[in-house]
């Protein structure tokens, strides 16, 4: 289900095989939590290069419901999107709204961030909802541990972890219906948690391998040891998806240490902030600077936002008009999908490390 085409010391290429089409990696996925990429539609995202969009169990099961997608053809149906579609367990909300949730061994009850209706997740539940979601690409559920962490309080969570990856798993197997679940690795800032649940879920032959609880307050270059001190105990024959992540530099660093899958709402929430990613760092379009420039957005990535002036984008952004969000949404996603595909093309002819250090400190030395 996954050939890896090239390596270049720990980082590689490959191809992912999914129900609905081959993922070319590495790759970034843009993120749909409500089914929806913001302020994009279907033809505007493909249009961007998307090969694979994100969407999430939680959000989806609180409205309109898993039972509901699954009357209209899941969710490839229900939103006409018919490439790939990855789903993620809910797990992260167990973090992210860790005052509305309690976790026990059976799994996490949640009372709703919209109603304060009661929903409780189990390994088994989680399975079924993005069964009826009918995604291409399943998480198992788990606990996204917060920073800091106690190290006693790290392992009994990461140790029940292990034991949902194992039930979870069971239930996709009895399943059966060709889609891929994905194991998530936790473990926090400890070397030694994170390879012993990297281990132990290796066993568990998951088709694909994320990379949990990173990105959650903690220096990045903690952030970049956790995701090799997990890509490191990982097969090197199955796809490592480092789980809401990141800016282009990190991304770069990450594919160095051997992960090939990305998603974060980074570009698109940015562009509902008036900024755009270029090759020389981000820029507001906000600012006065653009008044009246003629160039667009970032002359080295074609999207459909190219045909466009920085002066124009900047009037429909100072006039809190809608397209100025769907412009920078195309641009920031082009941009990030378009690092991936120079990624790619430069593992395949073997100098990707220089390329990528030539790229970040383009980035880092800022706008001119
Ligand atoms: N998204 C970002 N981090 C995480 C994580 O640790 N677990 C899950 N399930 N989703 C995430």
């Amino acid at each position: 289900m996954f050939e890896v085409l090239n390596t270049e010391q720990g980082a590689r290429r490959g191809v992912l095989t999914t129900p609905h089409g081959k993922i070319q990696t590495p790759i970034f996925m843009p993120v749909g939590t409500q089914a929806t990429v913001k302020s994009l539609t279907p033809a505007q995202i493909e249009e961007t290069g998307a090969q694979i969009i994100l969407s999430n169990t939680y959000h989806l099961n609180i409205r309109p419901t898993s039972k509901l997608i699954e009357k209209f053809g899941g969710l490839h149906g229900f939103m006409r999107w018919n490439k790939p579609i990855l789903t993620d367990s809910g797990g992260f909300q167990a973090f992210s709204l860790s005052k509305l949730r309690k976790i026990t061994e059976e799994g996490i009850t949640f009372k709703s961030h919209l109603d304060g209706a009661k929903l409780f997740l189990s390994p088994e539940s989680c399975m079924q909802i993005q069964k009826e979601l009918n995604s291409d690409i399943r998480m198992v559920l788990d606990e996204c541990i917060p920073y800091p962490c106690e190290k006693r309080d790290c392992l009994k969570s990461v140790e029940r972890t292990i034991r949902w990856a194992k039930r979870c798993k069971k239930i996709h197997d009895s399943f059966a219906d060709g889609n891929l679940t994905f194991g998530i690795v936790q473990g926090g800032i400890y070397d030694d948690i994170r390879k012993m649940c990297a281990e132990e879920l290796s066993q568990m032959d998951f088709p694909g391998y994320a990379i949990g609880g990173v990105s959650v307050g903690e220096p990045e270059e903690e952030m970049l040891k956790q995701v090799d001190a997990s890509t490191k105990y990982l097969p090197e024959n199955k796809p490592r998806y480092v789980m809401g992540v990141g800016t282009p530099v990190q991304l770069l660093k990450m594919i160095a240490l051997g992960a090939d899958m990305f998603d974060c709402v980074m570009p698109t929430r940015l562009a509902r902030h008036a900024n755009a990613f270029t090759v020389n760092g981000v820029i507001n379009l906000k600012n006065s600077r653009f008044k009246e420039d003629h160039s667009p957005i970032d002359e080295t990535v074609q999207s459909y936002a190219s045909n466009f002036t920085r002066a124009y984008i900047r009037h429909l952004v100072v006039s809190n008009e809608m397209l100025a969000c769907t412009l920078l949404s195309i641009h920031n996603i082009s941009f990030f999908l378009d690092l991936m595909r120079q990624a790619r093309e430069h593992l395949e002819i073997g100098d990707f490390a220089e390329w990528s250090n030539f790229w970040i400190s383009r980035y880092n030395s800022g706008e001119k």
